[in-house]
């Protein structure tokens, strides 16, 4: 049994608080009977009906990759009113973010309505590959790269890099591009590990999360995956488990 108002939402019909509005005044019957308050329940048995339309429950999944722009929040929603990578996909899905990235943070996420799947992607077992760019204010030197390879320690737990490779270094600037991998999803993890080392990153992406990338997508566009990459993604992380 569920609330009326969840049932109505998770259909794909509209939002949860547009659900209310329509409960509240008037608009729906359960097999029906006129419904008008809140509390109440439905199973998956009852027939929902909006201005006598009935609703069928579509629970199809949906995986959408996204190549997150700047100055985007990595949630559904936001208390203060920014833009959410939700904002960016058109479907009548009720998606979320797998994972989040900074809001300052460009690149690859991955966004469903299919729990499991979100669940196996972000399980810390599964130890899910993620290769970030990173720009920094400097350059490696061989004392950063033995602990780099050594691993570092990060608020008392140790980051194990997968892989690393400096890309580009500007002298002038002093700067450099470093491609990092790890298998964590600790909050701005990528930021703690130059910070520990002495850089500031400048600029942080996404650009490859198991064994998906980007490919073409520019900045703010998204795909939807195919069903054999959900496929193949699934089964390598089922392997894993
Ligand atoms: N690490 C960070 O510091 N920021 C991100 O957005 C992702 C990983």
């Amino acid at each position: 049994m569920e609330r009326l108002q969840k049932f109505i939402a998770s259909s794909g019909y509209t939002s949860r608080r547009k659900a209310e509005e329509l409960i509240l005044n008037n608009h729906v019957t359960v097999n029906g009977n006129l419904i008008n308050e809140l509390g109440f329940k439905v199973s998956e048995k009852d027939i929902v009906a909006i201005d006598g339309k009935t609703i069928v429950k579509n629970n199809e999944k949906v995986y959408y990759i996204l190549n997150k722009p700047r100055q985007v929040i990595s949630s559904v929603s936001d208390n203060e009113k920014r833009k959410t990578v939700i904002d960016l996909i058109e479907t009548d899905k009720r998606i979320y973010p797998v994972g989040r990235l900074d809001y300052d943070t460009t690149g690859l996420i991955i966004l469903t309505n299919d729990g499991n799947f979100a669940n196996l992607l972000m399980h810390p077992k599964n130890k899910v590959y993620k290769t970030y760019i990173a720009k920094i204010d400097g350059i490696l030197n061989e004392n950063d790269f033995q602990k780099l390879r050594k691993g570092i320690v990060i608020e008392n737990r140790k980051l194990i890099i997968d892989h690393f490779k400096v890309k580009n270094i500007d002298k002038i600037k002093n700067t450099s591009l470093v491609e990092v991998t790890i298998h964590e999803g600790r909050n701005h993890i990528i930021k703690k590990l130059f910070e520990n080392l002495g850089y500031d990153v400048k600029k942080l992406s996404r650009i490859k999360v198991a064994n998906i990338t980007l490919n073409n997508l520019k900045s703010g566009e998204y795909r939807q995956m195919s069903n054999n990459e959900v496929k193949d993604l699934i089964n390598y992380l089922n392997k894993k488990s």
